[in-house]
């Protein structure tokens, strides 16, 4: 479905990506993995059209994007969750919602079934459609980016740390709604820095310096190991898989 090589990108002169290579085949979860600062969310932003690509190539079912602006891309498919949620605060929650309707050309019909939908997955935002967004938690403003999202009905959804700050039990809910959103249908394409998105992944590829390093199928992961070498000190397990090898050696 997505095929991206050799992928290169940056702000201003200044490259980040390097080469960034991977695939997405139709109705996997697949999760790009890496520290702060590599480029897990430029590869994104180059995606999705918001930076253009310096060089190498991202394929899309079958269409070689060159210079589509967004709009352009996500009527192709694909649809982002940014980071920082993008919610427009000053709008409610209904508004912001009515937003990922934009480039429907189905009827209001088949969007308010998709709006119904997106309510029924995301209980805690259905009584606050007329509320400002500004007035969410956190977790409901994940849920809102997220909702606002689908409502586009994407083939692809890319969702860039969907974990960010939300507390550890949210978190598990919303890595196993995208498991039940893949079985209906939608391909995943994650950036996490959460170690937990390997066990709702199909494959996983690690990002290391604007280059993708590794890649595994997610059964094969050993997260531990990851963690320790390339995911930093984000997660509250690293201790707990670090320690134990230091004082062994001693
Ligand atoms: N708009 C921008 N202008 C200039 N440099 C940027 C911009 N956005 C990101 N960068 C730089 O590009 C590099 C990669 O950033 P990117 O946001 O892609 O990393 P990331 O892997 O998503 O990290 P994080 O886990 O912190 O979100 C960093 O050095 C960052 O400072
Ligand atoms: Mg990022």
């Amino acid at each position: 479905m997505l095929k991206i090589s050799e992928l290169e990108a940056g702000y201003g002169r200044v490259q980040v990506l390097r080469g960034i290579d991977l695939h997405v085949d139709e109705g996997e979860v697949v999760s790009i993995l890496g520290a702060n600062g590599v480029g897990k969310t430029t590869t994104l932003r180059a995606i999705s059209g918001i930076i253009p690509a310096w060089r190498g190539s991202i394929t899309f079912d079958g269409v070689t994007f060159s210079d589509e602006v967004p709009e352009k891309r996500a009527a192709h498919g694909i649809g982002h969750v940014p980071e920082g949620r993008g919610i427009l605060t000053t709008l409610t929650v209904g508004q912001n919602l009515e937003l990922g309707a934009t480039l429907r050309r189905d009827g209001p019909k088949a969007v308010k079934a998709d709006l119904d939908r997106v309510l029924t997955l995301f209980e805690p935002l259905a009584g606050r459609l007329d509320e400002p967004a500004s007035r969410l938690s956190g977790g409901q403003q994940q849920m809102l980016a997220v909702g606002r999202a689908l409502i586009g009905r994407p083939r692809l959804l890319m969702i860039d740390e969907l974990s960010f700050g939300l507390a550890p039990l949210l978190v598990k809910e919303m890595f196993a709604m995208i498991r039940s959103l893949r079985d209906e249908g939608t391909t995943f394409l994650l950036v996490e820095q959460h170690a937990g998105a390997v066990a709702i992944s199909d494959r996983i590829y690690v990002v290391s310096g604007g280059r993708t390093i590794l890649e595994s199928a997610a059964d094969k992961v050993d997260t531990d190991q990851l963690v320790r070498s390339y995911l930093g000190d984000h997660d509250a397990d690293i201790t707990a898989a670090a320690t134990p090898i230091e004082t062994d050696q001693d």
